[in-house]
């Protein structure tokens, strides 16, 4: 299957584009086909790499549409898989443990950044088992993913709240100066990086009964975060005792993760403040920021959330996909 690639064109992308002055996490430039998916100027020249990349069985995989709790999820699945090694996950960087597959197509690092462990953070070398995480739709993984069958872990969460924390993800990375309707408005068009978002989940959640899959979602952890670690670790073919289970879910609490340097990304959120000289006085320019299911009622009018409720339906019918709860196992 080749992969076309179109340039955008429709007037809001343009906007978008235009009111993002940092190429730390570039805006969209191109829509691929098949599967609609929205990447930067930077993904063409790897897009065969990607595609072509040698997966290994044990390798264990976690998905998700961007701000739908991915880093939570990389923090949790690396230390169930890990023997809850709190160690070594506070020595070394979750960007470390967990790369980023296809960072060098979202991040063009500005020449000050020096930082070994960010530039690496992609390497074709790392110790196995890997762990990757990754934004890529099901039809964008590397073709390998589904004859070698790693475990595969995605999370999912609603809309109206990904789509707030992206907005503060795009002033914070790609230095947006559009505004929050905007924004808004070039979400539900499905403009925005790795974009459309339901088709990104619906795909996922039609392989949820697939052994090698699991489907979580941000909900279920804000709700029952130790019955997700739980299920996640049986998944994992990995036995962890009660105590084991609370230590993790306490490492994983909102607080302990907003204040923990090897997870938080605060010394690059810091620098992108100062080098673009970013007004922090809202306090939302945070790697882990909020942390809350349904804090979008704090930022979108009852208007637009009955938009992203109309759009949800559209994009739901017919399918028996709910928000905030799990599949599969
Ligand atoms: S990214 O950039 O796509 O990898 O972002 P991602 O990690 O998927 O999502 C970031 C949001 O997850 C929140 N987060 C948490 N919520 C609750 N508990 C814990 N421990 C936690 N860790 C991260 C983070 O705050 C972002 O959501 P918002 O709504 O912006 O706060």
């Amino acid at each position: 299957m080749s992969l076309q690639l179109e340039q955008l064109a429709e007037p809001a992308a343009l906007r978008l584009a235009a009111a993002c002055r940092s190429r730390v996490y570039p805006p969209g430039a191109y829509r691929v086909r098949p599967s609609g998916c929205i990447v930067t100027d930077l993904y063409p020249q790897h897009a065969q790499a990607l595609r072509d990349f040698d997966i290994y069985e044990d390798d264990v995989w976690i998905a998700s549409y961007p701000k739908c709790g991915t880093t939570w999820t990389q923090e949790m699945v690396w230390l169930i898989a890990n023997d809850c090694d709190f160690k070594t996950a506070k020595e070394k960087t979750l960007n470390d443990r967990v790369p980023f597959f296809e960072m060098m197509t979202v991040l063009e690092l500005p020449p000050e950044i020096t930082d070994e462990a960010l530039k690496g953070a992609y390497s074709g070398n790392i110790k196995r088992p890997r762990y990757f995480k990754t934004h890529l739709p099901r039809d964008l993984l590397p073709k390998q993913i589904w004859t070698k069958k790693p475990k595969i872990i995605y999370v999912s969460r609603d809309p109206k709240d990904a789509a707030v924390s992206y907005y503060h993800h795009h002033r914070l990375w790609s230095g947006y100066i559009g505004t929050f309707n905007e924004f808004m408005d070039a979400f539900l068009d499905d403009l925005v990086l790795f974009s459309p978002f339901w088709s990104h989940v619906l795909d996922y959640w039609s392989l949820r009964h697939e052994p090698n899959i699991l489907f979580n979602t941000y909900e279920e952890m804000k709700k029952d975060l130790p019955g997700v670690i739980r299920r996640t670790a049986r998944f994992l073919d990995r036995h962890l005792s009660e105590q084991q289970v609370e230590q993790l879910a306490q490492h994983l609490s909102f607080s302990s993760m907003k204040d923990n340097p090897a997870v938080n990304n605060e010394k690059y959120v810091q620098e992108e403040i100062r080098r673009n000289q970013m007004d922090d006085r809202d306090g939302q320019l945070r790697f882990v920021r909020r942390g809350e299911a349904g804090g979008w009622r704090a930022e979108m009018t009852p208007e637009l959330a009955e938009r992203f409720e109309e759009w949800t339906r559209r994009h739901l019918e017919g399918t028996d996909y709910r928000i905030g709860v799990s599949g599969g196992h």
